[in-house]
């Protein structure tokens, strides 16, 4: 019987170019896994501003970490994180842990610890993981990595419009600061910068609907899974 071979897609590139929208339709579509990998960082700062970590401080950095699992479940149709057994989902989107996040996810330590956890999680393949690092270092032999790039103005657009819906008006200017600011602190880190992958495509979804994104990293993951007999 033929039978797909399952593959590792890696979805990298800055904040708010709709990877996660991108990752977890494809994932849907494929029956893969998906693991929104910021997510984790996201959970992992939580616990530090919960649990008071001084960041300058490396014996608690590393002893809080070992008190850290991170897990995704689906819940009432959502897929959502976990922290210690407990939903965060809605916590670790909020304007308290996004503003501690960048910073957190520059610690060497922390990187290690949610790298190891990824690296088990996509061990079996037939997972898409969506990140900053995936397709350099979590999985630089991904047999498909995607790098998705928009124009600023409308990565902010899609932001205040995600805001917009959950109820909180943030004015245009201030969200394309922290966007920039966001994008400064994660490609200039000394630990696993957010970079292109040389194997990396890249897809400028300006101009295209999720549809026709959607299409193009389908048409790219089929050609990689050579078929098995
Ligand atoms: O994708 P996001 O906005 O939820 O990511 C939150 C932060 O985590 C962002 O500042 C970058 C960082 N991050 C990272 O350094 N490496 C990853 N693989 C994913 C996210």
């Amino acid at each position: 019987m033929a039978e797909d071979k399952k593959i590792t897609i890696a979805v990298d590139g800055y904040s708010s170019c709709g990877k996660s929208t991108l990752a977890k339709a494809l994932a849907k579509e494929l029956d893969y896994g998906y693991v929104d990998t910021g997510a984790m960082y996201r959970a992992t700062t939580l616990y530090f501003l919960r649990h008071n970590i001084d960041l300058d401080n490396s014996e608690d950095v590393k002893n809080a970490l070992c008190h850290i699992q991170i897990g995704f479940k689906s819940f009432e149709g959502k897929n959502c994180t976990f922290l210690n057994g407990e939903n965060v989902e809605e916590e670790i989107r909020g304007m308290e842990v996004s503003n501690k996040v960048s910073p957190v996810a520059t610690i060497s330590a922390v990187r290690r610890a949610m790298v190891a956890q990824q690296r088990e999680m996509g061990k079996e393949k037939g997972v898409v993981m969506d990140g900053r690092d995936i397709g350099t270092v979590v999985f630089p032999n991904a047999e498909l990595k995607i790098f998705l790039t928009a124009d600023m103005e409308v990565r902010a657009k899609r932001r205040r419009d995600e805001m917009l819906a959950k109820g909180q008006i943030v004015n245009l200017t201030d969200i394309i600061n922290n966007l920039k600011e966001r994008d400064h602190i994660d490609s200039t880190r000394e630990d696993s910068p957010l970079k292109k992958a040389k194997d990396a495509i890249e897809i400028n979804n300006t101009l295209l609907t999720k549809e026709e994104q959607m299409n193009m990293a389908l048409e790219l993951a089929k050609s990689r899974m050579e078929v098995r007999v």
